[in-house]
């Protein structure tokens, strides 16, 4: 699948109105302040149902607005609209035209990643936007894994409020509860964790793909870890009970599926230490075309990839790589720039113009051709 037409309205600063897309590849060019990244985001926001850049999504309605729209006719004729009232604070989803409640119907039906300048300092800087990362991936690759998780998270709430009534009460029933809720979280702390591992031992091998087009010259001394959240040398049950005192004190459990990682390392060493900015961008890109391409595969849903500002610190050699990536994956890529000129290594030399090309200006969005003077 992919977007052929983005309708928006009253969305940041927007002009509003529609954009055709083109099914492969699309660059968005414009100054600083235009409105690039709010292009994406509006794009984002219908696959996610919130911002890459916000947690505030009234935020994103144009300023002295009460509402907003997004919505995208798909590839195969399908309607996919979101709209907020910010003044009741109530957000619609309409697919096909019939409404929904709950947001997660958006990623069932549309696979948006996003890497912007800064994904690679929050990816390599904490565990959570990794755990995000595979978790979308899973979501879309193993049809199972919505359901187990949901049941995770209702179990996990469960042995959480348990442990902080026994830290106050002491009760001997609680502590029956408490034994119920671990033995059920122990269960399914496996079970996500099993197929996790099998995910990210997949990934990895996809990895190797693209890190050969990317970052040729490390490939080999790559190493992933997967970590599933508890000791791997002792039973999660065993786990638990000696740190039994410690989650009380915390009042949460402190080991589980939910507390799982990956590890990426060169010659051993944690990959962020070893890497420029640039390189660890084009790693994550790497990781990311190995995630979307896994996930064009199994077919459920095809992924969208969006590239903001793709200029920030990719050299002319690295984004000749990327564009060498580009070409070999099966998925629309929406890119942005602030020079037109660091998109030169995206077009060929006869080029017979596999791609759209859209200017930004003051919220307006406009598609230019070969010959438009502002073209170059
Ligand atoms: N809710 C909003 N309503 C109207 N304008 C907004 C809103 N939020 C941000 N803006 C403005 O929109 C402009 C475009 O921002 P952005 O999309 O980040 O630009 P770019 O990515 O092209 O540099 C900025 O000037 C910003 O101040
Ligand atoms: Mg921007």
């Amino acid at each position: 699948m992919s977007v052929d037409k983005l309708f928006t309205q009253n969305f940041r600063n927007l002009d509003g109105g529609s954009i055709n897309f083109h099914p492969k590849l699309n660059f968005v060019v414009g100054d600083n302040g235009s409105g690039k990244s709010s292009l994406l985001e509006a794009i984002f926001f219908l696959g996610h149902g919130k911002s890459f850049r916000t947690s505030k999504v009234d935020s994103l309605a144009s300023h002295e607005t009460q509402s907003f729209v997004v919505s995208v006719k798909d590839s195969n004729d399908r309607q996919l609209g979101l709209s907020r009232d910010i003044s009741i604070g109530l957000t619609n989803i309409k697919i096909d035209g019939e409404h929904y409640s709950k947001l997660s119907v958006l990623a069932k039906n549309i696979a948006i990643q996003i890497v912007t300048p800064e994904s690679f300092k929050l990816f390599f800087g904490g565990p959570k936007e990794r755990r995000r990362f595979v978790d979308l991936g899973m979501f879309h690759v193993k049809h199972e894994f919505s359901t187990l998780w949901k049941t995770f998270n209702r179990v996990l709430k469960q042995r959480n409020a348990c442990i902080r009534s026994i830290d106050k009460t002491s009760d001997i029933n609680n502590n029956s509860m408490l034994s119920y809720w671990t033995e059920q979280f122990c269960q399914l702390s496996i079970e996500v964790s099993v197929l996790r591992a099998t995910y990210v031992s997949d990934i990895i091998s996809e990895l190797n793909y693209w890190l050969a087009i990317l970052l040729p010259d490390i490939r080999e001394r790559v190493t992933v870890q997967y970590l599933q959240g508890w000791s791997q040398k002792m039973a999660l049950v065993d786990v638990l009970s000696s740190n039994q005192d410690r989650e009380a004190s915390f009042g949460y459990s402190l080991y589980g599926a939910h507390k799982f990682d990956v590890k990426f390392l060169l010659d051993k060493k944690a990959i962020e230490t070893q890497l420029s900015r640039g390189q660890q961008k084009l790693f994550l890109l790497a990781l990311t075309f190995a995630q979307a391409s896994f996930i064009a595969r199994v077919k459920l849903v095809k992924p969208i990839l969006l590239i903001d500002d793709i200029g920030a610190e990719l050299d002319i050699n690295s984004r000749s790589a990327l564009s060498n990536a580009i070409n070999k994956l099966d998925c629309q890529v929406i890119i942005t720039a602030i020079e037109s000129s660091v998109l030169q290594p995206f077009f060929g030399p006869c080029d017979d113009r596999k791609y759209s090309m859209f200017h930004v200006k003051h919220g307006r969005v406009s598609e230019r051709y070969p010959d438009d003077s502002e073209f170059n």
